[in-house]
Formats: structure tokens, sequence, C-alpha cells
């Protein structure tokens, strides 16, 4: 009878760990991290505290964003007990200073390391210390933490992000768990009872397609890379197409508008990862367009996907709350695109009847689904509508 007691005990104990983790990224996580502007060498305490500020005072902090997350460059060693240790050059105050800044501003504070034994930057990685680490984070009050896998060789994925759950879990303190090991071990298949969300390609470059460094990728070449992914996102575990590149100089304004907005049809985590604090007033309206956050954060969870491709023109749904959803036409190419929208021939999924549209960058209502009308999409840029019944 004890025996039984002391089981059930056991159940209900690990359920509840499992519980205060579940529902904390019922939509995708929206914030900022670091490392797609200031990358290794200039992230420093003052960087994140003037984007914490600059989180608020620009308005993002009010159109949903709340993470403010260092990546990589701030650990630098061990002590002798095993516990990290802070960059003392770059972090003076150390890490939970920040973290209680951050709070303060009614934030939320995220974190990185890495599976194996160093990071990508050469920093040391939680490979042996696991629970250190994950009881350190507790200690500073992580929200989130971004975990890599560099410098991993033997090691198995599912076994080494199982673990570090687990072990974050233990230390009790509710907190994302975003996997990073780039989609190699199709990462979609596995992870969705491990972490929260995980990214599903190699590093994004601030650049519209092509490759820089054979490592990193367009946005529209990770875009294509995420058709039939969408079966394996929803409420609480998604695709990570990675960070955002907007407002970073690689793309120009409707570049940027274009990347902003799939990555809300991808039902991605916003991530920002410009310099908050010098941001041009377009950079910033797209940002915090509020009919696109909408999109991107919709309680239903799912994941766009493409309709309509014919090379470089492409047409991406998403559905939405209460039978709406949200149609979006792609222009690839370099030269305006002029289509003819007949929204019932256009393969969009679960249609059925006559649904008002909106179109959504412009904020303005247009002519009902029954009426047909030619659409012109600029250059490398969208048109995204709403249609709602
Ligand atoms: C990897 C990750 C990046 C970034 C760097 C940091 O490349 O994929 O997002 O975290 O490491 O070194």
């Amino acid at each position: 009878m004890i025996k039984k007691i002391l089981f059930a005990c056991l159940i209900l104990s690990s359920n509840l760990y499992g519980q205060k983790f579940q529902d904390l990224a019922l939509t995708p996580p929206m914030g900022w991290n670091s490392w797609n502007h200031f990358e290794c060498d200039d992230v420093n305490e003052k960087v994140i505290m003037d984007m914490a500020d600059a989180m608020v005072s620009s308005g993002m902090k009010d159109a949903g964003y709340e993470y403010i997350n260092i990546d990589d460059c701030w650990q630098v060693g061990r002590d002798a007990k095993g516990k990290i240790i802070v960059d003392s050059i770059k972090f003076p105050n150390g890490i939970k200073h920040l973290s209680d800044y951050i709070h303060s501003k009614g934030l939320k504070f995220g974190l990185y390391s890495d599976a194996g034994t160093h990071t990508c930057g050469g920093r040391p990685g939680s490979k042996n210390y696991e629970k250190q680490d994950a009881e350190s984070y507790a200690e500073w009050a992580v929200d989130y933490l971004k975990y890599d896998w560099c410098n991993t060789e033997g090691q198995e994925p599912i076994e080494s992000y199982t673990l570090m759950r687990d072990e974050l879990y233990k230390a009790g303190y509710p907190i994302v768990f975003s996997i990073c090991d780039w989609g190699a071990s199709e990462t979609w298949k596995w992870a969705s009872d491990v972490g929260h969300l995980w990214r599903t390609t190699l590093d994004i470059a601030d650049r519209w397609d092509g490759t820089r460094w054979g490592n990193q990728l367009g946005w529209v070449n990770i875009l294509e890379l995420q058709v039939g992914l969408e079966k394996y996102a929803g409420p609480g575990h998604w695709n990570d197409p990675d960070m955002l590149e907007v407002g970073n100089k690689g793309l120009s304004i409707n570049e940027a508008r274009a990347h902003f907005t799939m990555w809300c049809v991808l039902a991605a985590p916003l991530i920002t990862g410009n310099d908050l604090s010098n941001m041009s007033k377009e950079i910033k309206e797209i940002l915090t367009n509020k009919e696109l956050i909408a999109i991107n954060q919709d309680a239903l969870g799912k994941q766009g996907f493409k309709i309509y491709d014919e090379g470089n023109f492409e047409i991406w749904q998403k559905p939405l709350s209460n039978g709406d959803m949200a149609i979006c036409f792609l222009n690839l190419e370099s030269e305006d695109k002029d289509f003819t929208v007949h929204w019932g021939k256009i393969n969009i999924k679960d249609y059925t009847g006559t649904y008002k549209v909106q179109n959504l960058w412009k904020n303005k209502k247009t002519k009902d689904t029954n009426e047909t009308f030619s659409l012109k999409i600029p250059a490398r840029d969208v048109v995204i509508f709403k249609l709602h019944q």
C-alpha cells in the first residue's frame, strides 16, 4: 500500500513538474535575441539593458514582444565546483543583475547554452553539467533557454535534449526550452514533447536568398525548407525557422516586410535580431503591426502552408480561429507581378461560402470573395489578406 502511494506521488510530482512548462508557449514566443546583430564580440551588459529599454520605449513590448535573450558569449569557464562562470568583462554585474533589470521592465529574460562540450562560439557548453546549469538558470530566474548543438560528437540529440529538459523540470523554474540542432535530426519528428520550439534549418543570413559562409541561408531559402513541416507545429510546440533579420542592413524595406509577413504566416517564433535602439520608422511599423502579429499569434496555432507555386510567385494560406484565414501572395521576382484573383480558383483549403476581405498591410477592407480582381504585388514583396465570414 505504502509503495503504491509513493508510486502515485512520484507520477503526480513528475506530471506537476511538466505542467509548469506545458503552457509557456501556447502561441509562438515573441522577443529579441542578441545574435543576429551583435554576435559574439559586441554583446555585453549595456547592450542588453539598452535593448530592454528600447523594447519598452519603441512600443515593441506593447505589441507583444516579451523576451530579451542573450545568445552566445556570456560565459567563460567553470569554477572548482563546476558552476558556470560569467564573462565578467562583458557582464560585470553578473547575470542575475540583468535578469532583475529585465524583469523590472515587465519583460522576460533568456539565455543560451549548448548540449556539447563547447558552444558554437567556443565558450563552455553544458555537457556533463546539465544539472548545475539548470540550477543556475533557476537561481537567475531565466525564462527561456536556447540550447545549441555544436561540439556534440558522439551525442544523440533526443537523449541530450531530453536530459536537459528533465534537469530544467527538476530545477523547477518555468522556462521555455528552445531546441537548436538546426533540424539535423528531423527534429520536428521528436521534439514536441521535449521543447517548446525547435530550429528547422541552418542559420539565417541577413540576406534575401543564397548562402553565406556555407552554413547560413537567406530567408527565402529557409522559407522553402518549411514546406511540409506544418503538421508538426501547434500550441506549445513550434517549428523555428530562425530569428528575424528585419531591421538589419541586408534587406530592403519591402524585403523585410515580406520576411516578417512570411514568419507570421508560418506561425514562427517572432524573435527579432536587430538593434532595437536604432530602428527606422518603417522597420518599427513592420515589427509592431498589430494585424500581422494577430495572424502569427492566432490561438488556433496553425502553421501556414503553400497552396500555389509558379516558381517565383507563391500563395500561402494560414487557417485562423473561427474559420477565418490569411491568404498571402508572395512575389519573389525583382519585378512587380500582376495576378487576377479568382478566390474560388486558387486552391484554398476549407474554403466555403463568401468571405469578407481585409488587406492587412493597408488595414483596408476590399471587395468580398465573390468578386474577381486584379492584384499587383510589388517586386520582392507581399500582399496579405484576411478572409473572414
Ligand atoms: C549557432 C546557432 C546560432 C547562434 C550561434 C552562436 O550557429 O545556430 O543561432 O546561436 O550558434 O554561436
